[in-house]
């Protein structure tokens, strides 16, 4: 069997530059600048700092393999999430999904979008920490960013949490025992 044309790894410290270059947003729209900005300025701090670490916060950076280039970025950590006087219990925040400018509406060879690899691969990702906090996985998306919203719901997260910020959507998977 051919190994598949992207590869995806954990990020590492000496990533700091090449993840300060990603570029993911169009100029005119917030909600995009406000996650490419946050990947280039926060988003290594968020994965590296020692404090951080009870988060079990994780970076995955997807590559294309033959060119190198950093296609995508994902992150997620640990959280808690209750339901009126239950118990809390471990869930999964998806941090942040983005595909780099070129990469965006694209598939490859294979006819896997892009996309769709990125999020199978945080999803696989989270359903393997130990301990398990795969329950329930949420993310918080712009109500106008239709491209990440159409790609969460692909991937399980279709139900919705209440809103914090009347802008931002939450959407969550249903209950995983
Ligand atoms: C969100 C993101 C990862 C989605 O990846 P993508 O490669 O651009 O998008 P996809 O090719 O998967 O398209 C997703 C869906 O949106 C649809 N879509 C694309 N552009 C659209 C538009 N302008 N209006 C409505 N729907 C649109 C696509 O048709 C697809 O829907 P489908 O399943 O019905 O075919 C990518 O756009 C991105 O990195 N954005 C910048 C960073 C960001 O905002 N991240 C999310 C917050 S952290």
């Amino acid at each position: 069997m051919s190994r598949p044309e992207w590869q995806l790894r954990p990020a590492r410290p000496q990533d700091r530059a090449l993840i300060k270059r990603f570029a993911c947003a169009a100029p005119t729209v917030p909600w995009e600048r406000e996650a490419e900005h946050f990947i280039q300025h926060g988003l290594c701090d968020w994965a590296f700092d020692t404090f951080a670490r009870k988060n079990d916060p994780r970076l995955l950076l997807l590559f294309h393999r033959k060119s190198g280039e950093l296609v995508g970025v994902a992150a997620h950590e640990r959280t808690e999430l209750r339901y009126g006087r239950t118990q809390p219990f471990a869930a999964t925040k998806l941090e942040v999904v983005a595909i780099a400018r070129k990469w965006q509406g694209q598939r490859f060879k294979s006819g896997d979008r892009v996309s769709d690899v990125l999020l199978s691969a945080v999803m696989t990702d989270v359903a393997a920490r130990v301990p398990p906090r795969h329950a329930r996985v949420f993310a918080i998306a712009h109500e106008k960013n239709v491209r990440s919203i159409a790609a969460l719901v692909r991937h399980g997260l279709v139900e919705e949490l209440s809103r914090v910020d009347p802008s931002y959507r939450r959407l969550v998977t249903p209950h995983r025992r």
